[in-house]
């Protein structure tokens, strides 16, 4: 179970991060979340809860951080405390599959120092009725906060709401017009740096 210790208040949901043991057991519900929350984007939920599985056992730094509703958010009627949203990542590390998808088109825009002493965020997604509360940027400040690396990298949706909460927190745009090889699927590659 989670730890109360762990606990850290914001507002009426808490945050916590979970154990590798923890994150296996609860991989079925982030997976609900991830679907929930990126609707037609999202990829099948069972292969999406196999990666986060191999990812926190095997992957350097691997971390899985929560946001638990207290009694303002979460399904009516119900005094459980639930997950409602989650962040979700590790080292970055250049023999993983993203950091080989965008290490060209980063060193081709003279940002391959990026790569290094940095953090991939792979996941964060709140729930659709728990958005707009302050819980992605409450994930976001942790991880941001707690982490050792320097840098944070991501890639988000060109068009999407989301930008507007990373440039909040201090990320820049690196390749804003970046194409998955082979595909026609355009995402922008963000980065944020400690010492900016
Ligand atoms: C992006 C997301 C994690 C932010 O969490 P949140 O708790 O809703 O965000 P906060 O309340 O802390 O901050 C609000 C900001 O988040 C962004 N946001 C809010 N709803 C959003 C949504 N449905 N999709 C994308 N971004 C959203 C906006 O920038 C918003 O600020 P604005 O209202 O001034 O434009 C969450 O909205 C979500 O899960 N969205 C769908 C999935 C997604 O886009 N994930 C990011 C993938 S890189």
């Amino acid at each position: 179970m989670i730890r109360a210790q762990n606990l850290t208040a914001v507002g009426t949901v808490d945050l916590a991060r979970l154990s590798a043991a923890e994150a296996v057991a609860r991989a079925d519900h982030l997976a609900h979340i991830y679907g929930s929350a990126q609707g037609a984007a999202a990829e099948p939920a069972s292969g999406w809860a196999a990666h986060l599985v191999t990812s926190v056992q095997e992957y350097a730094g691997a971390t899985v951080r929560v946001a638990l509703s207290g009694p303002a958010v979460g399904p009516p009627g119900r005094a459980a405390r639930e997950i409602v949203g989650f962040l979700h990542g590790y080292d970055l590390q250049l023999q993983h599959w993203w950091p080989q998808q965008v290490e060209p088109a980063l060193r081709a825009r003279g940002h391959g120092f990026w790569l290094e002493d940095a953090f991939e965020l792979v996941e964060l997604d709140v729930l659709p009725q728990a958005q707009g509360r302050g819980i992605g940027t409450a994930l976001l400040t942790a991880q941001l906060a707690e982490m050792h690396q320097r840098r944070m990298l991501l890639a988000t949706d060109p068009a999407g709401r989301a930008r507007v909460l990373y440039r909040r927190l201090g990320f820049v745009d690196l390749v804003p017009d970046f194409v998955y090889e082979g595909t026609a699927y355009g995402a922008a590659l963000m980065g944020w740096d400690r010492h900016a």
